[in-house]
């Protein structure tokens, strides 16, 4: 049997810990993939402007046959939207594409340092959360110093930050900041896009469990406190993916995990270089 577990957010909303990530989930098959994801027990649905599916999650979280309330669903504001009035404009149209009352969690995308503008734009989604229709606010891909830089401006702290993180590339420096912050971290990518599966540290721990790879890592972001949100298409996976309330990794197989943790290890852009 599954239990979902939640996280409390310093603004008194929570998320559930585990949720469906849909990059690259086309918006024609995104409303039966979500629909499938509810039926299975997942009650958080992470998709973005940029990922061009808006539409068929909203479709999918309206048809699914749940009350609203019990959907958590976030979405994103990609970077050519950044500054006041095109963020105003950009959060219109998710809202008007996902057609629900009002959205859980928004975040900036990625801070884009070389437009100047991630300050403003946070200034933005504090309007915003004052307005309603969204109900907290949170960023995604800062560093510490975009953080620090938006706290000292606004003293408004985000709920959430979304990095990639997995047992290759842990952000234990990061997660520092969030820490002294009470903010949480969400971690995008968090099987490693899948070069992770067949890892012989992570197999020897599934193998110990009777478990696959997939379930294993999903359960050290689990155990280590992190939000975390597996991208899958499949059925089989997405089931998969969610059947980890019933096991628990021990020390020896966390510190096994823990020690794959490298700096070479990020497979994505460098938020703090990255000019898209
Ligand atoms: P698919 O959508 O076909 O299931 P990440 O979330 O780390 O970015 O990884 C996503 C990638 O891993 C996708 O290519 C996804 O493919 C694949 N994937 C997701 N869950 C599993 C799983 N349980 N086993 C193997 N591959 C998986």
């Amino acid at each position: 049997m599954t239990e979902q577990a939640f996280l409390e957010f310093h603004d008194g909303n929570r998320i559930p810990q585990l949720g469906l990530g849909v990059f690259k989930t086309g918006d024609d098959i995104a409303a039966p993939t979500i629909r499938k994801a509810i039926e299975t027990g997942y009650r958080h649905i992470d998709t973005a402007a940029m990922y061009d599916n808006e539409k068929g999650v909203g479709e999918g979280v309206r048809t699914c046959g749940l009350p609203r309330e019990e959907i958590f669903v976030t979405t994103k504001l990609w970077n050519d939207n950044q500054g006041r009035d095109k963020t105003l404009k950009a959060f219109d149209e998710s809202f008007k594409r996902l057609g629900l009352d009002y959205i859980d969690l928004y975040l900036i995308h990625w801070p884009a340092p070389n437009r100047g503008l991630y300050v403003e734009t946070w200034k933005t989604l504090i309007e915003l959360k004052a307005e309603g229709r969204v109900r907290s606010i949170g960023v995604s891909n800062f560093c510490p110093e975009h953080l620090e830089k938006i706290i000292d401006e606004t003293g408004v702290k985000p709920v959430i930050n979304q990095v990639e993180l997995h047992p290759l590339f842990q952000q234990k420096k990061l997660r520092e900041t969030h820490a002294k912050h009470g903010i949480l971290t969400e971690c995008w990518s968090p099987l490693g896009r899948g070069e992770l599966l067949d890892n012989p540290a992570i197999m020897g721990v599934a193998k110990k469990h009777d478990r696959t790879a997939a379930q294993v890592i999903i359960r050290w972001h689990l155990q280590n406190g992190l939000v975390v949100i597996p991208k899958s298409s499949n059925p089989e996976r997405i089931e998969e993916n969610f059947n980890v309330f019933d096991f628990i990794l021990d020390d020896s197989d966390m510190r096994a995990i823990g020690g794959l943790d490298s700096a070479l290890g990020r497979i994505g852009p460098d938020p703090m270089t990255a000019t898209f």
